[in-house]
């Protein structure tokens, strides 16, 4: 390691799930690699939990192509997959005095390195890990939890809202048993929503069980349905991405609002095609459809690490991966039928 402000590593080498082309989980290989210096602004963590997300499979595989521009033409500039991280900060940069070597921290990397032994954050993007959270549970909130309030908030159904005594609401979470879902169904209950779930037959009882009040298989029930008719929600959450827009704009009521978290589409442009159909769709429409792309927010953040530390919500975790096996993680991940979570902890 170079100067840096303070730190507590003693060696220049560390373990690290790496990929050197865009591919499937077995293009991600156990290699050793260097251990980074942090920069001005940044801490370098010693990881103690990562959960994944279907953003690093997308990652992973540079699909769709649009991916590449962000991450890497030829292959991903970052080679570490994983973004959610929970770890010890053990070196600091230069100029940074609101973390100390010791604080154990959570947050969201910029682009990856969370399968790795250490990995750089920048600080602005960590906040406290209190004692009464555990590594795992952290390590589940930052992207999936952070995207289900982002969405919520672009739908309209917040606490301000309730505190200025609206009715309640009724909330349709689709693709309620995912990362994403599971939390954007137990943060609408919290926000006083009615909520209904569309997820699969097998998950029903989960998704109950987080504070869904109905809930429906996607493969017997659709958008339009008898038992999901139209003008039936103030707010429809579509983590699946699949349902045709029309269907999904007739489902609220007029005010009503659609916030888009997934589109499916091409292999080049991904959900761009679905979002310029949104745009189309809501023009001069009293019914919104709204894409939302979400951003690491450490006020957002902060507020899941409360409301998790006391209980207010839990995180559904289906799988946990020691670090030798984070390739099978990925593997798992990039099936697309997660139930909740999966973390990998740190040797
Ligand atoms: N816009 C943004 O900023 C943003 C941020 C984060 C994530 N995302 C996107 O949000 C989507 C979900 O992410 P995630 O991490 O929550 O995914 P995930 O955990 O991999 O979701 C898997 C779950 O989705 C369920 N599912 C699959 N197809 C479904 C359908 N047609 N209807 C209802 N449920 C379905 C599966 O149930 P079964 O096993 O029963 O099939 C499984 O439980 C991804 O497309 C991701 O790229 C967007």
């Amino acid at each position: 390691m170079s100067d840096t402000t303070a730190s507590a590593v003693l060696t220049d080498s560390m373990p690290a799930w790496r990929q050197h082309r865009y591919g499937e989980a077995d293009s991600v290989a156990l290699e050793t690699a260097g251990v980074p210096d942090p920069g001005k602004g940044e801490v370098l963590l010693r990881l103690r939990a990562t959960g994944l997300n279907s953003g690093d499979i997308r990652v992973m595989r540079g699909e769709p192509r649009l991916v590449r521009l962000a991450f890497g033409l030829r292959r991903p500039r970052q080679p570490v997959r994983g973004m959610d991280a929970v770890g010890t900060v053990v070196a600091v940069g230069p100029g940074v005095t609101a973390l100390a070597v010791g604080d154990e921290v959570v947050g969201e990397l910029p682009g990856g390195g969370g399968l790795a032994r250490y990995a750089l954050s920048p600080v602005a993007r960590l906040v406290p890990l209190p004692p009464a959270l555990s590594p795992e549970v952290a390590a589940t909130l930052p992207i999936a939890g952070g995207t289900a309030w982002q969405a919520l908030d672009l739908a309209g159904v917040t606490d301000a809202a309730r505190a200025a005594g609206a009715p309640r609401r009724r909330v349709l979470v689709i693709g309620a048993s995912g990362g994403v879902g599971t939390f954007a169904v137990q943060l609408a209950a919290l926000r006083g929503a009615e909520v209904w779930a569309l997820c699969g037959e097998r998950n029903r009882g989960i998704v109950a069980g987080l504070g869904a009040a109905r809930t429906f298989d996607y493969r017997t029930v659709q958008p339009g349905s008898a038992e999901l008719p139209d003008d039936t929600f103030d707010a429809v959450i579509d983590i699946a991405g699949t349902a045709p827009l029309r269907a999904l704009r007739a489902l609220v009521r007029d005010g009503g609002r659609v916030a888009l978290v997934s589109g499916e589409g091409g292999r080049w442009l991904g959900p761009v095609g679905r979002i310029l159909g949104a745009s189309v769709l809501s023009i001069a429409s009293k019914r919104v459809l709204r894409p939302i792309a979400a951003s690491a927010k450490a006020g957002i953040l902060g507020q899941l690490v409360a409301l998790a530390a006391t209980g207010s919500i839990r995180p559904v975790i289906e799988r946990r991966y020691d670090f030798v096996q984070a390739g099978a993680a990925l593997a798992h991940v990039a099936g697309g039928h997660v139930t909740g979570k999966v973390v990998v902890i740190a040797e």
